[in-house]
C-alpha cells in the first residue's frame, strides 16, 4: 500500500462555496459605502425577504447560525416538558432543546430512511411530550406528512431542523413549510452558506413576529411585545454572502450532483460499499455523498477505511459518530434502545465534496478506496 498522502492538501467534506469574485467585491463594496454593517440592515433585509421566497413560505427569519435558530425557534414556540427526538442527528439539534429548558426523548430511526417516522414516535409519545422535531438527514424529507398527522392527533407542535436541506423538495413541495415552522443551516461546509449563518422558515404570522422580536435586543415592540430578546442577528457581510450564494445555488447544485454521480460510477460494483440514495423525482441539493460500509462484505471497517483515507489526506468523516445518545449528559440518562441508531454510526462514511473537490479529486479517491480494498 503507499504510505504517503494521495493528496498534498487536505480534502475535506464540506468547504465554503465561493461566490463569484467579482459579485462579492461589489457587494462588499456596497456594505463599507453604507457604513451599515449590521442592526438589521438592507442586505438582513434583502436576505430574508429572498430566502422567502426560495423556500416558498411567508416568512424566513434570518440569525446568526443553525443552532440559534432552533434555540429561539423553540423558546419561541413556548413548548414544555418532553420533544421526542432522533439521537442520529447532528449534536446542536439536541442541544439546543437542552438550552430550551426541555427534555430530549430519543426516538430511534428507520433504518431505511435513517429519520424518525410517525409509527416511531407515535409509540415514543407520554403525557409529557409537547412537540416533535423531525430532522431531515441528507436533504431527504423526514415523513412530514405521517408526522404532521400524529402531531395533529395527540395535540403535538411540529418542527424540523432542515439544516440539510436547503433547495430540497418532499413529494414536490420544497422543504421550509412543514410543520410548525424549520430551521435551516448557512454554515461554510452548507450548500448555500454565509460563513455561519442561519434561518427559521414558517407560514405563521404570529410566531414569525415573535422570532423577529427575539433575535434582536432592541427594547421597541416593533415585531411583538412580552418576551425574552437575544443577539442572534445577522451581520451585512453574513447577509451578502447568503445572497450571493442563492445566486450560484442552482449551478453548486449541478456541480454537486456531478461529483455525487461521479463517486457512484467509480465505486460501482463494490460488495460492501452501498451509496445512500436521493430520492427519484425530488430535487435534492447533492450537498452530502455518503456510503454505508458493511465490513463482513467491503473486507475493512468503516473506521479502518476512514483511518486509511484519512492518513491520505482525503479527510472523510463519520457522520454522525458517536450518535448524541453516547455522549453526555445524555448517555448517562439513558433509558432506551436505538438500535437502528447505533448500527448507523457504526457504517455510514461521508466522502468529500463541495466545490474545493475537482472531478479529478473524485477519481483518485475512487481509486484510493479501491486500493484500500484490495
Ligand atoms: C442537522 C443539523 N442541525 C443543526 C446544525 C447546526 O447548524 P449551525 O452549524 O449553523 O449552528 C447542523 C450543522 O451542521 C446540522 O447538521
Amino acid at each position: 500500500m503507499n504510505e504517503k498522502p494521495a493528496f498534498d492538501a487536505p480534502l475535506h467534506v464540506g468547504q465554503l462555496n465561493l461566490p463569484d469574485q467579482a459579485e462579492f467585491r461589489d457587494m462588499f463594496e456596497g456594505i463599507f459605502a453604507r457604513q451599515f454593517y449590521t442592526n438589521h440592515g438592507p442586505l438582513e433585509h434583502a436576505a430574508d425577504q429572498a430566502l422567502a421566497e426560495h423556500f416558498g413560505v411567508r416568512h424566513a427569519i434570518t440569525v446568526v447560525n443553525g443552532t440559534v435558530a432552533l434555540m429561539l425557534l423553540l423558546r419561541a414556540m413556548e413548548l414544555s416538558g418532553e420533544v421526542i427526538v432522533p439521537a442520529f442527528t447532528f449534536p446542536a439539534t439536541v442541544q439546543s432543546l437542552v438550552w430550551a429548558g426541555l427534555k430530549p426523548v430519543f426516538c430511534d430511526v428507520d433504518g431505511d430512511t435513517q429519520m424518525l417516522n410517525a409509527a416511531l414516535v407515535e409509540a415514543a409519545i407520554t403525557p409529557a411530550t409537547s412537540a416533535i422535531l423531525g430532522v431531515h438527514i441528507w436533504g431527504r424529507g423526514c415523513d412530514p406528512h405521517g408526522l404532521a398527522g400524529v402531531a395533529k392527533k395527540q395535540g403535538l407542535q411540529l418542527l424540523f431542523d432542515a439544516a440539510h436541506a436547503t433547495a430540497c423538495t418532499f413529494e414536490g413541495q420544497r422543504i421550509g413549510g412543514f410543520g410548525r415552522a424549520e430551521i435551516f443551516s448557512f454554515h461554510a461546509t452548507k450548500i448555500l452558506s454565509g460563513a455561519e449563518g442561519g434561518c427559521i422558515t414558517t407560514n405563521d404570522d404570529a410566531l414569525a413576529a415573535r422570532l423577529r422580536t427575539l433575535r434582536s435586543f432592541h427594547a421597541s415592540d416593533e415585531h411583538a411585545s412580552g418576551i425574552l430578546r437575544l443577539n442572534a442577528k445577522l451581520s451585512e457581510a453574513q447577509a451578502a454572502m447568503i445572497l450571493l450564494g442563492l445566486r450560484h445555488l442552482d449551478r453548486f447544485i449541478q456541480e454537486n450532483r456531478q461529483r455525487y454521480e461521479l463517486y457512484r460510477q467509480g465505486l460501482a460494483g463494490i460488495d460492501g460499499l452501498e451509496f445512500i440514495d436521493y430520492a427519484a423525482g425530488e430535487q435534492s441539493n447533492y450537498q452530502f455523498a455518503v456510503v454505508r460500509i458493511t465490513a463482513t462484505k467491503l473486507g475493512i471497517s468503516r473506521d479502518e477505511l476512514l483511518d486509511w483515507l484519512t492518513a491520505r489526506n482525503v479527510l472523510a468523516r463519520r457522520y454522525f459518530h458517536p450518535g448524541v445518545h453516547r455522549t453526555e449528559p445524555f448517555a448517562s440518562a439513558l433509558s432506551t434502545e436505538l438500535k437502528v441508531t447505533d448500527e448507523l454510526c457504526q457504517v455510514l462514511l461521508q466522502l468529500p465534496t463541495g466545490q474545493a473537490i475537482t472531478q479529478d479529486h473524485v477519481r483518485d479517491i475512487c481509486a484510493l478506496i479501491r486500493s484500500a480494498i484490495t
